[in-house]
């Protein structure tokens, strides 16, 4: 029998308004635009403004632009997943309140965390859904308002963040769409990398606010080194099983962390930069909205049939890389 394979059929992206430079953020912290520029690659980010504006605002954004371009009725998807890590509320799940400000009647929704990787993770997710025959046109998306978890007065990682929100629709291929993944998870990442109060472990109170729990707490080195070598690692072992090289490979398109990140993941693997999507300097790190922004900001460029190498790292700490060939051109 032949097999199934879950294809991305459209993607649509959407960002904020509001743009949050390095020469703004110098005059909150105590830092510089050439420091943030050499040490991370990131020029600005988008920030939601507005007060009970949480992340399904961005990811409705991203899906009513998806349905839309790709001419999908509503009340024919059956199923999204919204990866995110700031979720508007702990329940109901975001991907509840995107559906119901997008027509989605018909489909049941869910939320995934798994922090940077969260793209990733819901995407070989959903794609097992198409795969086995299920179901037909699921919705992908990334959505993180990092904003609302980042201290501004802490320089080492609010020059990081920024908001943001991409979708997918995935439908059933012979040919085209999700190939192979490997993902992984390892909590002795919980150390370098989390945000300690606000769940059951520490709950709300007046001691957690004082103490700052509510905001994201990094180790930057140690994330820095294991987002490489895990990265790579993956990278590696999912195009030799795939038998790709960095000549059949069309792009490599990495989680938005760090430039030099992604330069070292892309020199271990021997990628050229020239085909490596950076959109960094941009957007900065939008956690789990990164994979499909740059799928959106390159979308023109691909070509049907295209390999394309995805890989993520992120808190917990998570990782993965998929192979995905791309399932259309875009028309002019
Ligand atoms: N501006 C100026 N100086 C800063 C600064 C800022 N925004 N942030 C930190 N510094 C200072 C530090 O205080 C330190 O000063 P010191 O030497 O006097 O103590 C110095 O710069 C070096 O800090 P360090 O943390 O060693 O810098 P770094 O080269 O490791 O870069 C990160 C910091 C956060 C950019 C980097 O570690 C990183 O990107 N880590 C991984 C991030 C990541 O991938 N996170 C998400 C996973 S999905």
């Amino acid at each position: 029998m032949s097999k199934t394979f879950a294809a991305i059929t459209g993607v649509h992206g959407y960002v904020p308004d509001y743009v949050l430079t390095n020469e703004e953020l110098e005059k909150m912290v105590d830092t510089s635009d050439e420091w943030i520029t050499s040490r991370t690659g990131i020029k600005e980010r988008r920030i939601l403004k507005g007060v009970e504006k949480g992340t399904s605002v961005l990811g409705i954004e991203a899906v009513k632009g998806l349905l839309e371009k790709t001419g999908t009725n509503p009340e024919d998807i059956e199923l999204l997943i919204c990866a995110t890590v700031t979720a508007d509320m702990h329940f109901p799940d975001t991907a509840n309140l995107i559906a119901a400000a997008t027509g989605l009647t018909k489909a049941y929704t869910f939320d995934l965390s798994a922090a940077c990787s969260g793209f990733l993770f819901a995407l070989t997710t959903a794609s097992q859904f198409i795969a086995a025959g299920t179901h037909k046109k699921v919705i992908v998306v990334g959505a993180d308002k990092m904003s609302a978890i980042v201290d501004y007065t802490d320089r080492s990682t609010c020059i990081l963040f920024g908001d943001g929100a991409g979708a997918v629709l995935l439908e059933p291929s012979g040919e085209y769409g999700v190939m192979d993944q490997q993902l992984h998870s390892d909590g002795q990442g919980q150390h370098y990398l989390y945000m300690k109060g606000g769940g059951s472990f520490h709950p709300p109170s007046a001691e957690t606010i004082a103490n700052k729990e509510h905001f994201i707490v990094q180790d930057g080195k140690p994330v820095f080194k294991a987002a490489v070598s895990g990265m790579s690692d993956v990278v590696s072992k999912v195009m030799a099983r795939n038998g790709l090289t960095n000549d059949s490979v069309a792009w490599l398109v990495p989680h938005q962390a760090n430039k030099r990140i992604i330069q070292t993941v892309a020199s271990m693997a021997d990628f050229p930069i020239e085909k490596v999507m950076v959109n960094i300097q941009k957007y900065g790190n939008t956690t789990a909205a990164t994979l499909p922004l740059c799928l959106f900001d390159w979308e023109k460029r691909l070509h049907k049939g295209d390999n394309l190498i995805l890989t993520a790292f992120g808190g917990g700490f998570t990782w993965g890389a998929l192979y995905l060939k791309w399932a259309y051109d875009t028309p002019s």
